[in-house]
């Protein structure tokens, strides 16, 4: 892959990136769609990172259909998919990681410590492999978003980072992979997530703009679906995620709920 980027770059074509861990959904093809405006190549890698699963969670049993995945990436004129294995992309001996200092340190990075870790330090790898100009990644991973952009800027790769759009289901469930976890029951109280964001978003356009109160009003939306467990409902400052007590400019509502055995995140720009 890199000696093909190498040659890609020799012939001035600019490479657009986007870095995913597979089972593609349309939120992936979205982003696909935003990188093949923005490169003359486009290449998509898949791969499961293991340094971004903590000890029990689900990195053995995440969802894989590469056939399905290499379908739906040929569909969306994707020129290259990169699809390392593990033993290539952390040989034996491999010790060097990526840590920021702040960020991981609120919302996901809580109750998942090493999570940030690995998607940076995987990152990193992945860039300098692909040598991409431009990467596209979701703003529903928001804090992960936050963290690649800021690794940009203090590790001065010369790379343009693209956030792309949250896509939903019709009934407002954000698109992820981990979704096909779910059973039919956890798939209505799922919902909980669009609902806290939305509800949140007109407490505050009523003028309520304790944050407290607000995340009161939500956690009793989300405990009223049976199984679902509230990790973090934070109301935070867009760029640093500390938490913001009163809203007086624009905040982001993020927050991470158990449905059952599954882990849901999802997050919401709400304007003051
Ligand atoms: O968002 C993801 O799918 C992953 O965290 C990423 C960015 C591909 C790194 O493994």
């Amino acid at each position: 892959m890199q000696a093909y980027a190498n040659r890609l770059i020799s012939r001035k074509k600019s490479i657009a990136f986007v870095p995913t861990m597979g089972f593609l959904h349309e939120g992936h093809l979205s982003l696909m769609r935003e990188g093949r405006k923005r490169g003359d190549v486009l290449v998509v890698s898949i791969f499961v990172n293991p340094t971004q699963f903590g000890e029990g969670e689900d990195f053995d049993s995440y969802p894989k259909d590469l056939e399905r995945d290499l379908e739906l990436a040929r569909k969306e004129n994707v020129d290259v998919v990169f699809t390392p294995d593990k033993v290539s992309l952390y040989e034996n001996g491999f010790q060097t990681y990526v840590n920021l200092e702040k960020l991981p340190k609120h919302l996901c990075g809580i109750s998942r410590p090493i999570f940030f870790q690995g998607v940076a330090t995987v990152v990193t790898k992945l860039f300098n492999i692909v040598k991409p100009s431009v990467a596209i990644f979701g703003q529903k991973d928001y804090q992960q978003l936050a963290v690649i952009k800021r690794m940009v800027r203090d590790l001065n790769f010369d790379i343009e980072i693209v956030g792309a759009p949250t896509v939903r289901e019709p009934d407002g469930l954000a698109m992820s992979s981990r979704n096909n976890y779910l059973k039919p029951e956890e798939r209505l109280a799922a919902l909980s997530l669009f609902e806290s964001l939305s509800k949140a978003q007109n407490l505050c356009a009523e003028g309520v703009l304790d944050s407290d109160r607000i995340i009161n009003e939500v956690k009793k939306l989300i405990h009223s679906h049976k199984d679902s467990k509230i990790d973090y409902i934070s109301i935070c400052d867009p760029d640093t995620l500390e938490d913001i007590k009163t809203i007086e400019s624009p905040v982001v509502m993020a927050l991470a709920v158990k449905v059952g055995k599954t882990r849901l995140i999802d997050n919401m720009i709400i304007n003051y």
